[in-house]
């Protein structure tokens, strides 16, 4: 079937992250956490809103964060069509930004409204994630040597030649020892998984696959982008204490379900763009010049699959004369 191409929402996503970064860059290296979450969410809210959409936030920076704004069930947008879900992540990677390490990206998807998977309170789960030629080589409930034996083949490679990313958590000493049991390699994460499950999709990154336990907005965040470029992805609800499991099962939360990339998000009409904020293996980071700043951003579209990367040049000095935030 034939029809007129239609609005790329991503190109407007690009804006929203470019803002966020730009804001965030300002405080690498100083150690402020908060200080730089909040000019990222103040910034990437300002051009949400502009964006000509109805949306509301189904992964916000709500339960994890406890953060005021881009709060979970918050409307943005100016209300016309189309009605989307939002997932943000002005920082992915908070603490990497503070120290001036790098891999912090801001990132934002939309997504047909009632289409995301809204992970509640319970914010942790099991993760696999693959680029496109590994897409039928997961199964999150078989062994771990089981997964890295189909994704080699998959990749027509040996297991000792998969590199397996994994946030570097004390939660993960026992599968640290297991990928290394079965031989692949590893690329401990200091923090940031969404660029790790992004990483398994882009030529020369390095990485094959995404394993371990992160935060489930991220993993619907990751499954997002992942779904516009072929990756897969499979999670399972991860409770960290009895409470919580006690408090989800009362909610109706089953730990044995395989959380599909369907059931993270279900439409492939799907956008998604990410601003590096330091430099990174996906992005590079903001770079300052003079009187502005140049922005490296990915942005993409699940309907058709097309992956842009754009690097934009942002004058400051005009910016700061029209502009509620400070870049
Ligand atoms: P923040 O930038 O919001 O702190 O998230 C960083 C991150 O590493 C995510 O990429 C990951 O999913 C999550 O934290 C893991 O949580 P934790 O740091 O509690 O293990």
């Amino acid at each position: 079937m034939n029809s007129t191409p239609t609005r790329n929402l991503a190109m407007e996503l690009v804006r929203v992250t470019e803002a966020a970064a730009l804001s965030a860059a300002r405080y690498m290296g100083r150690g402020d956490k908060e200080g730089a979450d909040s000019a990222a969410v103040e910034a990437m809210r300002l051009v949400l809103n502009t964006v000509d959409m109805d949306g509301v936030i189904v992964i916000g920076e709500g339960e994890k964060d406890n953060a005021p704004w881009l709060y979970n069930g918050e409307r943005l947008g100016n209300g016309n069509p189309p009605a989307v879900d939002i997932a943000v992540d002005p920082i992915d990677g908070t603490r990497l930004l503070a120290d001036g390490s790098s891999n912090s990206i801001a990132s934002v998807a939309l997504a047909p409204r009632g289409t995301m998977y809204n992970p509640g309170p319970f914010v942790y789960m099991h993760k696999i994630a693959v680029g496109p030629a590994a897409h039928d080589a997961i199964d999150i409930d078989a062994p771990i040597g089981d997964n890295l034996n189909r994704i080699a083949r998959a990749l027509d490679q040996d297991v000792e030649n998969i590199t397996v990313a994994i946030l570097d958590r004390a939660r993960h000493v026992e599968l640290i020892k297991e990928v290394r049991r079965c031989g692949a390699r590893i690329r401990l994460l200091p923090d940031g998984d969404i660029a790790g499950a992004l990483m398994t999709c882009m030529d020369n990154s390095g990485v094959d696959v995404l394993l371990g336990i992160g935060g489930t907005p991220e993993g619907v965040m990751a499954a997002c982008a992942l779904r516009c470029v072929g990756g897969n992805m499979q999670g399972k609800p991860f409770a960290r204490t009895q409470d919580e499991e006690n408090r989800a099962r009362e909610m109706g939360v089953d730990f044995k379900q395989v959380l599909t990339i369907n059931d993270l998000v279900s439409s492939e009409d799907v956008f998604f763009a990410a601003t590096g904020i330091t430099n990174g293996d996906l992005l590079r980071g903001v770079d300052y010049i003079s009187h502005g700043a140049k922005t490296d951003s990915i942005v993409m579209r699940g309907l058709t699959g097309t992956v842009r990367q754009i690097k934009a040049t942002h004058r400051l000095d005009k910016l700061d004369l029209i502009s509620s935030v400070r870049y």
